[in-house]
């Protein structure tokens, strides 16, 4: 990687990914064995601005797996930026306190504010409307898993808040430095993907055609991001725009996978969660791992 932090898709190469899986698998072996103590004596510092479940506690998770040890402000109430402290002071306090610190924010390009004044790696655990880097190396793993990425023709539609969906956008990246992938986005067009991200090979659909359900390898779901909505009405228009049920999955490939970053609202039934395309739930286990190789990468272990 060209720098120490992680704060894009974009920074990463062809061999830093293939380099990252490799790690993440091996992490997994080592999850199994009961963890490993190469952390012992480092500390990471969770900054959690947004709401978050999966990316905070796993990356706790990793930390404590890895031998090391957390410290955490998960509620901005709680944080002397409310009383006026701006966010470059706590950067550099918490360091100051931390090895490596792993941080979500609500304004998209926070992160890289942050690590501009941060003296150890920062971990970009999701900007906004921005990026998402470290959920887009845990869709990568869990993809490389299943599918046999770059070897073989893989079509991956991404379907519902692509505009603000910020895992989308970092996956989108990761997935361009893959041969033979296809990648369509099936969208409403007032939260259709942002033409940064958009190349001319990509499809782009307004409705959940057959074809994006019966042919696509890799279906990937998102959540209306309602939060980011500036206009409600625009939000209760679309927020039920593609629902995924049995009927519509079970028509997918028998070997294809829905992936979806979670938290779902409504937009995949339950009823698919025991089918064998659905992969989420596996998914959200494979940020221990991938996060134990990303924090070990970044530390230089
Ligand atoms: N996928 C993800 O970012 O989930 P959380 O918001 O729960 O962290």
């Amino acid at each position: 990687m060209d720098c120490q932090h992680i704060l894009s898709s974009a920074q990463f190469s062809r061999s830093d990914l293939d380099r990252i899986v490799k790690r993440a698998s091996d992490m997994e072996e080592i999850l199994l064995a009961g963890g490993t103590k190469i952390c012992d004596g480092k500390i990471l510092g969770a900054l959690f601005y947004e709401p978050s479940t999966r990316t905070r506690l796993s990356f706790e998770t990793a930390m404590h797996r890895l031998g090391g040890r957390v410290i955490s402000e998960t509620d901005v109430t709680f944080s002397s930026q409310t009383k006026g402290e701006v966010m470059e002071d706590t950067i550099r306090i918490v360091g100051g306190y931390a090895d490596v610190i792993a941080i979500r924010t609500k304004v998209k390009g926070e992160a890289k504010l942050a690590a501009h004044y941060s003296p150890v790696p920062v971990l970009n655990g999701g900007d906004g409307a921005g990026e998402h880097p470290t959920q887009a190396l845990l869709d990568l793993y869990t993809i490389a898993k299943h599918h046999k990425i770059g070897e073989e023709k893989l079509k991956v539609s991404f379907v519902g808040d692509l505009k603000y969906g910020r895992t989308v956008h970092s996956l989108v990246k990761v997935l361009r430095h893959y041969e033979g992938v296809e990648i369509c986005f099936v969208a409403p067009e007032v939260i259709q993907i942002p033409d940064e991200y958009l190349t001319e090979s990509d499809k782009i659909f307004h409705e959940l055609h057959d074809e994006v359900v019966t042919q696509s390898d890799v279906i990937y779901d998102t959540r209306m991001q309602k939060e980011r909505f500036d206009d409600m009405e625009q939000f209760q228009e679309v927020k039920n725009a593609f629902i995924f049920d049995a009927e519509i999955v079970e028509r997918m490939k028998a070997n294809a996978s829905i992936l979806h970053p979670l938290p779902r609202v409504n937009e995949i039934r339950q009823e698919v969660d025991t089918l064998p395309q659905a992969k989420y739930f596996e998914q959200a286990q494979n940020g221990v791992p991938v996060r134990m190789a990303l924090i070990a990468e970044v530390l230089g272990l």
